[in-house]
């Protein structure tokens, strides 16, 4: 028998502050005008409250594995933002300056008409929750409830035309938001942008992320919207996304400029090929001593090993 428990993470309904208090958006900022002629800290309080905010709806996830979720503490504290900071402990502490409501994403290139998506726009696709393994290249991993809605509606929404064969992402460029932007000597080059084939993108499995267990997406983990590959190396799954771009060319992404002889276009998970500097052999799951083994496209073998049939993934990587 198949049985689903409960997730840890379930919030019981009369948990969960009412949500029409944070689903409506004009009577919130009509509150919050109201709030500033009254008294300027409440507003404060208020702003600070949005992200994250309690829970919004998502459909559970249609597919549940028995996977040990990682905490929201762990998920949440340990973080790789180089707009922020190269220290993952450190990020978080640099978050309060970003905000990312309100938000524009652009959608352009080889498409019907280009169009901008709003904070509204993002939330009216139907969101669903994603329970996937995330491993990062440099060998730590974690088991993350993800929501969010399947990239491939978008791509549908956006109607692209038969040149389009990518999809490329950017990540917002503001350096007063971001302290490694304004950096005399920034860590990477900026904007960070990202890439995928469009038939990666149309995969099942491939998610524009809003939020995790059940709550809007943490700055620190890339709010508003992020993409989630979760068969990929985890840069791949760019934060705070702006842009999106269909292209007939690959996309040159952020990883590949800086170090091409050691981050490719593709970056499928895979512990026969080796970073040149380290073994990609096992993982440090977050929270856990001993190191687990990595799996072939991070264990989604049967979902996307035919996008790759023929393809050496050696040099592919
Ligand atoms: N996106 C942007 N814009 N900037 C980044 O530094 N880091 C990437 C990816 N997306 C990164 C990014 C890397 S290396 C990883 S492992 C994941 O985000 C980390 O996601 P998390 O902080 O939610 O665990």
């Amino acid at each position: 028998m198949n049985l689903i428990k409960k997730p840890s993470w379930h919030i019981d309904e009369k948990e969960v502050t009412d949500e029409r208090l944070f689903n409506n958006r004009r009577n919130f900022l009509k509150l919050g005008t109201a709030a500033l002629v009254a008294n300027t800290a409440v507003l404060v309080l208020m702003a600070k409250e949005r992200y994250p905010t309690p829970d919004f709806k998502y459909l559970k996830d249609p597919n549940p594995e028995n996977l040990d979720l990682n905490t929201w503490k762990q998920i949440t504290t340990y973080n790789n933002f180089y707009e922020f900071s190269t220290d993952k402990d450190y990020v978080l502490e640099l978050v309060d300056k970003f905000n990312p409501d309100p938000w524009k994403v652009e959608v352009s290139g080889l498409i019907d008409k280009p169009f901008t998506l709003d904070l509204d726009d993002i939330y009216k696709f139907q969101q669903e929750e994603r329970i996937y393994r995330f491993r990062c290249v440099e060998g730590w991993s974690m088991v993350v409830p993800w929501i969010g809605f399947p990239l491939k509606t978008l791509i549908k929404k956006a109607n692209p035309s038969r040149k389009a064969k990518y999809i490329r992402f950017e990540t917002l460029y503001d350096p007063k938001q971001f302290p490694n932007q304004a950096s005399r000597f920034p860590t990477i080059e900026y904007p960070y942008v990202e890439g995928l084939r469009l038939d990666e993108a149309m995969n099942n499995l491939t998610l524009m992320a809003t939020g995790l267990y059940g709550k809007k997406m943490p700055k620190q983990n890339g709010a508003p919207l992020r993409l989630i590959v979760p068969w990929k190396y985890g840069f791949k799954s760019i934060k705070s996304i702006v842009k999106i771009e269909f292209t007939e060319k690959e996309p040159l992404n952020t990883w590949q400029k800086t170090t091409p002889n050691e981050y490719g276009f593709y970056a499928n998970v895979n512990p026969k090929v080796d970073h040149p500097r380290w073994s990609q052999k096992r993982e440090r799951v977050l929270g856990r001593l001993r190191k687990q083994k990595t799996r072939l496209f991070n264990g989604y073998e049967e979902e996307v090993a035919h996008l790759y049939k023929g393809m050496d993934l050696r040099k592919y990587y």
